[in-house]
């Protein structure tokens, strides 16, 4: 059985003007260049491990997100070192998973989801840096 640390947890906002400076106050960390990631459909914004989401417009995942809930927690990442591997272990365990191949997430690593469905109501991503 492999333990894997948290990478970052994201949060799902409006706007990251509007959300980054509250971060930037609390974590005491400056936030990084907005990265756009139009496969994705958000723009992101790192401010320590803390994740910013902002959707790229109203027919992205993350809109609807924030119209059916608002604003808020929005996923849990763990750093994997091999993310096939733990794909597939996570499968074996019973675990539903949304990307049954890894694709490009921010900062160019491989990403993939599981479904909350399996992981008591959180989205849980996996992150191979
Ligand atoms: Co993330």
């Amino acid at each position: 059985m492999n333990a894997y640390p948290i990478d970052h947890v994201a949060v799902a906002v409006s706007s990251l003007s509007d959300a980054v400076p509250m971060f930037e106050r609390l974590s005491g960390a400056s936030g990084s260049p907005v990265e756009a990631l139009p496969a994705q459909g958000v723009n992101v914004v790192f401010v320590g491990s803390v994740e910013l989401l902002e959707p790229r417009g109203p027919d992205t995942t993350v809109a609807r997100f924030l119209d059916r809930r608002g604003p808020g927690l929005h996923h849990i990442a763990y750093r994997v070192p091999d993310i096939r591997e733990a794909l597939r272990q996570l499968a074996d365990e019973g675990y539903r998973l949304i990307d049954s191949e890894p694709r490009p997430g921010a900062g160019g690593h491989q990403v993939a989801f599981l479904h909350p469905a399996s992981t008591g109501g959180v989205l849980i991503e996996l992150v191979e840096r």
